[in-house]
């Protein structure tokens, strides 16, 4: 790498510098929507055009401006899903729509269509209960629910879209040299950026010239809005104002600021809307640079309208506005109409897929730093977490583990030998994850570069060569993940036989796969770059980091024939991302603001199907204090994807390095996400098949409770642990807010109870990780922790039983062989249900079609909440047989701890409390 490729890369050293990004004042199209809508020029639907296919039903819409109409589809979809396309009839060419991300054709429902009176049309879903009303003139869509309308579209007129044209100079030798300044002058062309655009030193050629898209949706009676990740920002969505939107393109941010819009590594165009009794999805299938404003009008109560003498109250409702704005491509919107959460859920997933099952060790601890130097650094790390009797699962090495930035390579003087190396981690049952980046080093010998040259791999640039730019390994060409036949190469290239020194312990992290570009605009890709089937990047920007993700669970799938489930991480995402691993936070910085922030982000990415989330525990930028490492791991532990991680120039920070009392509390904390191992699982089968989040935003439990609504400094693990991180310096209190009037909640540590919808305050130490369980909820635990999740197979298992306030409880266990398929194709797997009530407590199948056998057992069960001392406690196992259980009773805080028994976690049983 010559000294300039040094220099640039060294600016990745630096926070972010927000000049290298544009905001919304820099983006043309931005400009061009807001000043075409302050025109004010409205559509309407041409109703006598409505023709009723098999799918969906069409008709044209049209504006005074616009010469050609252009064509609206109207689809049900299965699931109480209402889809909308706007697309130009016939576009000059094909515009771009997304493909991949759904993960089938969704199924479609017939809508019926009543009319309406003249002047609009109503198409009903077969129950009638759900309808849109389309009024012609100005065009608009109500989205009616029972009678309710829950959402209007386009009722602002923002509806918005640029066909294609041909290019002026085409124009002009066509028609022979006229004028094509099209009225605007320089200045103007300029500030439209129809067929160029500036920033900094870049220019953007535009071949196809503008083809932007924007639509309204006005959501009735709703404040609150979340989702449309990746922004470091609150989980409930703010109000935008003049000028500011949340921005959703893809972008390397290092040490992004926190409380901005500004887009970073990922983007899921889906926002969710909640109110008491409703809960509603949008979700705007669009690659391109996509800008989302928001504007919510809370609800006056009374408002004083003059109507003649009188001067009568009225109830104002609320009203959320969204408008979706988008560089390219169609309008293809899902409307999600819930009800509930749950079912916003399920809809969500039944478009894009659930989350991927994880392997049972990507839920334990992950070692990673930039970077563990070579072998013996390798093996003195992981012998530090024995020699402190901490658990942890996966070391991880960065770029500089490979020849050079090759990836699929190793460097040969620091790791002379990886399957030495991969034997010792697998004798402790322990993995490694190792690098790939979609950026190939420019090497013909480099035989990856090679042969994706040869076979023309590469994205292009827009003069038709492969596209070149600087990134780790200085100058690269990037893998076109778009195309199915680079996926499938980049997939083979995991094959044991081809990716040398690699074993079934190696997985892999997908990292600058925004892609990120040193020397490119806003450090990414040039819009102008052509990928497979002549798409320019502009139109699929924010997928390209979905496509490597794909390809590379892809690749370790294949490599063990189809049987092992695959983890890959990625840094870069898009809607659906869920169905290739886990995704987290990339480079924050070591300060209280970002542990804080996390855990709005990691809601966020949650209630957008992406369940397996992390921050990097510690803070990637800078050195946390030992006190902020403390808490960062006692709040990671309790976080989707957990992994301590650290940028090159930091001290290291190895969970020992910090005094012995630091590295007990650290060595606490992960022991506390081990002990959870059974309940983690759990949830993820249950993110897994029925499509609930593993992290909950209060909300989503308690979507009835307006106080829940805001709150984002604590969550819902599953629906029985509430997590208050603590996320302030020297704190020695924490306020935590119990909700539910109905419910109990009891301290996991103290056995402390109090009733819900209250705040408590909560004394905390440096060893205080407040937890509460909810009365009503069972959560399986191990008794014994191992090295790593992989040496605690067999350990037992036990039981806490917390009592709701009518003295009952239930809760879910899953277990499966932790790594392969045969969950799904052999059905091994076990599911069981306990319930706990008048003083019993059933272990039951849940699910028969399962089997799965385990030697594991139960042998502790603590009940909390058990108002009475029990004169005797009896185990009734499957044979019949009856057998008096040992037990202590804590009357101080009426539990029961059950001990020295063992009952099959598998098998039906019974224990009887009397
Ligand atoms: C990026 C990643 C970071 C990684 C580094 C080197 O900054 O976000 O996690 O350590 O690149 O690969």
């Amino acid at each position: 790498m010559d000294a300039a490729e040094k220099e640039e890369i060294s600016v990745e050293d630096e926070a972010v510098d927000k000049n290298i990004f544009k905001d919304c004042s820099k983006i043309a199209f931005y400009r061009r929507q807001k000043q075409q809508l302050s025109k004010k020029s409205t559509y309407r639907a041409l109703l006598d055009s409505v023709t009723e296919g098999k799918e969906s039903t069409r008709f044209q819409i049209i504006n005074e401006a616009a010469k050609v109409p252009l064509l609206a589809e109207v689809y049900g979809i299965e699931g109480n899903i209402f889809r909308l396309k706007i697309n130009e009839e016939t576009p000059l060419k094909p515009r771009y729509e997304v493909p991949d991300v759904l993960t089938s054709k969704p199924g479609t429902v017939r809508l019926i269509s009543c009319s309406g009176d003249t002047g609009s049309l109503v198409l009903a879903n077969g129950k009638g209960d759900l309808k849109c009303h389309i009024t012609a003139n100005p065009f608009k869509i109500d989205l009616v629910s029972e009678e309710e309308v829950v959402m209007s579209i386009n009722s602002l007129g923002q509806l918005y879209f640029e066909q294609l044209q041909i290019p002026p100079k085409q124009r002009a030798t066509k028609e022979n040299e006229e004028d094509t300044s099209d009225d605007t002058t320089q200045e103007n062309q300029e500030e439209l950026g129809l067929w160029e655009e500036k920033f900094r030193n870049f220019v953007d050629v535009k071949d196809n010239g503008p083809a932007s898209i924007g639509l309204d949706f006005s959501l009735h009676g709703f404040e609150h809005v979340y989702g449309i990740p990746q922004h470091a920002e609150s989980h409930q969505l703010k109000n935008t104002s003049d000028g500011d939107a949340y921005r959703l393109y893809n972008l390397d941010v290092y040490g992004y600021k926190i409380h901005d819009k500004m887009g970073i590594y990922g983007s899921v165009p889906y926002l969710l809307a909640h109110k008491l009794g409703r809960t509603l999805g949008i979700f705007w299938l669009n690659a391109s640079e996509t800008l989302v404003e928001i504007n919510t009008e809370p609800a006056v109560k009374y408002a004083l309208t003059q109507t003649g003498p009188v001067v009568a109250k009225q109830k104002v409702r609320s009203q959320t506005d969204v408008h979706w704005m988008s560089e390219s491509g169609i309008i293809d919107v899902f409307l999600l109409t819930g009800p509930t959460p749950s079912d916003v859920f399920k809809q969500y997933s039944y478009l894009t897929g659930t989350q991927a099952m994880p392997p049972l060790f990507s839920l334990g601890y992950h070692q990673c730093r930039w970077n563990y130097e070579d072998e013996h650094d390798v093996k003195a790390v992981d012998a530090g977490f024995d020699e402190h009797d901490i658990p942890y699962d996966v070391m991880w090495l960065d770029i500089e583990h490979t020849e050079g930035k090759r990836y699929f390579t190793w460097d040969k003087k620091r790791f002379p030998n990886p399957k030495r190396m991969q034997e010792l981690l697998r004798s402790k049952k322990r993995k490694l994850v190792v690098i790939s980046d979609p950026h190939i080093k420019i090497d013909p010998d480099y035989l990856v570069y090679a042969k994706a040259k040869e076979q023309g791999f590469f994205v292009r640039n827009h003069e038709g060569g492969d596209f070149e730019g600087v990134c780790w390994p200085g100058l690269s060409s990037y893998l076109d993940f778009t195309s199915p036949k680079v996926r499938e190469w980049y997939s083979s290239l995991f094959a044991f036989s081809v990716y040398q020194g690699s074993t079934d312990i190696l997985y892999i992290w997908n990292d600058m796969n925004e892609p990120s570009v040193f020397r490119g605009p806003e450090l990414t890709m040039q819009k102008n770059a052509i990928h497979h089937g002549n798409w320019e990047h502009r139109e699929l920007h924010n997928i390209y980091g979905f496509y490597q993700q794909m390809a590379t669970a892809e690749g370790l799938i294949q490599r063990s024939k189809g049987k092992e489930r695959p983890f890959v991480l990625t840094r870069s995402f898009f809607a659906g991302s869920q169905k290739y691993g886990a995704v987290w936070t990339g480079d924050n910085t070591a300060e209280w603001s970002y542990l804080k922030i996390s855990i709005p982000m990691l809601l966020t990415l949650s209630v957008t199907g992406i369940s397996f989330c992390g921050a990097d525990v510690g803070g990637f930028i800078g050195n946390p204090e030992a006190e902020l490492l403390v808490r960062w791991y006692q709040a990671g532990a309790y976080q989707p994807f957990f992994r301590g991680h650290a940028t090159k120039n930091t001290k290291r920070r190895e969970p020992w390095l910090f005094g012995e009392e630091h590295t007990r509390l650290i060595q606490e904390a992960i022991r506390e996400r081990y002990t959870l191992l059974p309940y983690w699982y759990s949830l993820f089968y249950s993110a897994h098949v029925a499509s609930q989040p593993v992290m909950r935003p209060l909300w989503v439990e308690f979507p009835d409770e307006l106080e829940t609504f805001g709150v984002e400094d604590e969550y819902m693990l599953g629906s029985a642990l509430l997590v208050h991180p603590v996320t302030e310096p020297k704190a020695t209190v924490v306020d935590v807010f119990l909700p539910g009037s109905s419910e109990v909640w009891y301290d996991s540590k103290t056995f402390a109870h109090w009733e819900g919808a209250c705040t408590v305050k909560i004394p905390v130490a440096l060893d205080t990780i407040p937890v509460f369980q909810r009365g009503g909820s069972v959560v399986p635990i191990k008794t014994t922790i191992g090295r790593s999740t992989g040496c605690m197979t067999d350990s037992p298992y036990g039981l806490w039983v917390a009592l709701s306030t009518k003295g009952s409880a239930v809760g879910e266990f899953y277990l499966d062989d932790g790594h392969s398929f045969q969950y799904l194709h052999q059905k091994q797997f076990l599911h069981r249900k306990f319930s706990f009530a008048s003083g019993v407590l059933i272990n039951s199948c849940a699910d028969k079609r399962g089997h799965y056998p385990s030697k594991c057992v139960v042998e502790q069960i603590l009940v909390l909440g058990l108002k009475k001392q029990p004169s005797s406690v009896t185990s009734h196992s499957p044979d019949g047989k009856a057998q008096p259980v040992a037990f202590t009773y804590c009357a101080k805080t009426s539990t029961l701890t059950l001990e020295k028994f063992s009952l099959n976690i598998g098998a039906d049983w019974k224990v009887q409390i009397q």
